[in-house]
């Protein structure tokens, strides 16, 4: 069978992929594993990011530059994206660009020493880790990939900050997913939600594409949307991208949520790819499965009759709380989420096509959490409970299909993320291990939420305002910085130049596999002083032999 493999290392400052045809894995058994591979990451986008659009963290000036000449100089820059690269070059150059901005701490002086060590540690890593993972597919491959498996949820208010309007649109934002599009052939899918989405109306007399009623404490109360915003989303966003609208539950009033689903199909012709009802509702109106679904089931079922869809049309849950574990007890059962609320009956007028399922690895929310959620544990904790396959198996898989799962919401740090944490290259390695990882688990998409101004989402939370700390890029200058683009960005671009054209590529998590819990468990007890390898595989069976 005609497979291409590759493999994609994540290490503490390390990231790059390989990948070979089908045989050649069992005679590359030479001292060094990475001497035969063909190392792939996408440092020639990154560099010209760096260079046009403005990566950097926290600010430039030297150490940008020192990065930047670096790259230049230690980096073959002619080749195009699929030229293999020196394996050294690319460790290398991440952990100087990561060093030299600053993202990551300790690692600024004596480069050229710490990138050989670096590489050294790296090898003999990947050699106590048998780098040449299996030729075949292995049982533990995914299903195949869906092609935008990195999407996007952006916050419903903040929307039109980030895209901009038709007559003034944001170049940044329409460049950067453009770049992923361009990769794939498939654009990114978007989200527009969370807990605005919640206090959303629809005027269609309004002329400006956006209002937000914001109060004299600072709060943002409701936001009001006309014509203009489904404009902008069609015409500002890659063409054909697939929108998920995120409807009004919480104002519990039906014809204000079907006059905002109304609109978006008008405004959005083909674009929607699905409604949803609520944003994560299990943390309003203390919600059961049976009370949820009492409300869901007949809104949806109306939506869809006043709309004429012949199909299931839309996304469930958007639940914030993790799933409890172990997953088969009564406190478990009792949680709201796809699992119990397709046993309350939920689909029973089968408009169900998707299931979602939020996840926030640390929280800034509260002071409690805010003293964990450190830049260390953010590398060294990935753990990634929030799915819980055994759960969704026999459910949500089983009644809607094995690409139904998607977690229509996350990031690193939730109330807006953390500056020092989730605005450095630490977080770019933990969101491309937590997207492989996902869609190991035959997670589908991953929509990563990019959030604005929120100054009182929560009463306690450490943030007071400006754009999220966790954001990809900031559209517009705010109160946290000038626009720029973040490290996290070179992520989202790894795994499209990962997918790329590819349309049955496989997934498994080679090293150190899956755990029984589902769990990501890094090595050497998350020692972050020697690094945390983990090694994922690609199979393409459908790529002929090279
Ligand atoms: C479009 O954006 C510009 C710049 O922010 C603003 O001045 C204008 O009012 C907006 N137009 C609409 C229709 O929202
Ligand atoms: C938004 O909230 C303000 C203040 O409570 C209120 O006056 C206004 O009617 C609300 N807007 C909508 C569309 O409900
Ligand atoms: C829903 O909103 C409309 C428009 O504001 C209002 O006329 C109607 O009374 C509301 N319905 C409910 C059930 O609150
Ligand atoms: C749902 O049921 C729970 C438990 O009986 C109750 O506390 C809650 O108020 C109900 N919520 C709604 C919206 O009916
Ligand atoms: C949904 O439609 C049914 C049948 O027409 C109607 O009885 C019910 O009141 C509607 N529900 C809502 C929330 O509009
Ligand atoms: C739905 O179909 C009916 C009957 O064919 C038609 O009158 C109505 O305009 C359609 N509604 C939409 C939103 O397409
Ligand atoms: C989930 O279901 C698939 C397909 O039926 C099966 O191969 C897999 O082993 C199951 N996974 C778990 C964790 O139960
Ligand atoms: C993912 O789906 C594939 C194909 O159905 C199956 O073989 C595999 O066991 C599934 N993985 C998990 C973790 O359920
Ligand atoms: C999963 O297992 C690991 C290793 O045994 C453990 O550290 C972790 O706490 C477990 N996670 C949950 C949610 O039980």
């Amino acid at each position: 069978m005609p497979v291409l493999f590759k493999l994609a290392l994540l290490k503490l400052y390390a990231a790059a992929i390989r990948r070979f045809p089908a045989g050649r894995g069992t005679s590359a058994d030479t001292s060094d594993p990475l001497s035969d591979v063909d190392f792939y990451f996408p440092f020639k986008d990154l560099q010209s990011q760096i260079q046009s659009a403005n990566i950097l963290c926290p600010a430039p000036g030297g150490p940008y530059d020192t990065a930047l000449s670096l790259i230049t100089t230690n980096c073959p820059s002619s080749g195009t994206d699929n030229v293999p690269i020196n394996p050294c070059c690319t460790q290398d150059m991440l952990k100087d660009l990561a060093g030299a901005v600053g993202c990551v701490q300790g690692s600024d002086t004596s480069l050229a020493s710490s990138m050989q060590s670096a590489t050294k540690d790296f090898i003999q890593q990947c050699q106590q880790a048998g780098v040449n993972g299996p030729p075949t597919l292995p049982e533990t491959a995914s299903h195949t990939l869906h092609p935008s498996l990195a999407s996007f949820s952006i916050e419903t208010a903040f929307f039109i900050m980030y895209v901009g309007n038709t007559t003034s649109p944001n170049i940044l934002t329409r460049d950067l997913l453009q770049n992923i599009k361009d990769r794939i052939g498939i654009p990114a899918e978007i989200r527009i939600g969370g807990i605005t989405a919640d206090s959303t109306f629809w005027d269609p007399s309004l002329e400006a594409a956006i209002f937000n009623f914001v109060d004299n404490t600072g709060a943002l109360i409701n936001t009001t949307i006309g014509w203009e915003f489904w404009d902008a989303a069609r015409e500002l966003l890659p063409e054909g991208t697939q929108i998920t609208v995120n409807l009004n539950l919480e104002s519990l009033n039906f014809t204000r949520a079907l006059a905002v689903a109304e609109s978006a199909v008008q405004g959005l012709p083909n674009q929607v790819a699905a409604f949803e009802i609520g944003n994560e509702p299990d943390h309003y109106f203390s919600f059961t499965a049976k009370n949820y679904s009492n409300i869901w089931e007949p809104w949806s079922k109306n939506i869809s009759s006043a709309l004429n869809f012949t199909t299931p049309k839309f996304q469930l849950a958007a639940t914030a709380d993790d799933p409890l574990w172990p997953y088969n007890t009564i406190a478990a059962d009792a949680q709201l989420d796809c699992v119990s609320a397709l046993a309350a009956g939920v689909d029973d007028a089968n408009t169900v096509e998707w299931c979602s399922e939020h996840t926030y690895q640390y929280s800034v929310c509260d002071p409690t959490r805010t003293a964990i959620a450190t830049l260390p544990n953010l590398m060294r904790n990935i753990i990634f409970i929030a799915v819980s396959n055994f759960r969704l198996n026999n459910t949500v898989r089983k009644q809607l299909g094995s690409q139904a799962f998607v977690i229509g919401e996350y990031n690193s740090v939730s109330c807006s993320g953390r500056d020092g944490v989730s605005n450095t290259f630490g977080q770019a390695l933990w969101l491309l291990d937590t997207i492989f990882y996902a869609a190991s688990l035959n997670v589908s998409r991953l929509y990563l939420h990019q959030g604005g101004p929120l100054a009182l989402q929560s009463a306690t939370q450490l943030n007071k305002g400006g754009f999220s700390f966790y954001d990809l890029w900031y559209p517009i200058d705010n109160l946290n910085g000038p626009v720029q683009v973040f490290p996290s960005y070179s992520a989202y671009l790894f795994v499209a130049d990962t997918i790329g054209s590819s349309r049955s590529l496989k997934i498994a998590n080679i090293y150190p596999g899956r755990q029984t819990n589902e769990s990501t468990i890094t090595t050497a007890g998350g020692d972050t002083s020697s690094g945390q390898l983990v090694i994922y595989g690609f199979w393409d069976e459908s790529h002929p032999t090279g």
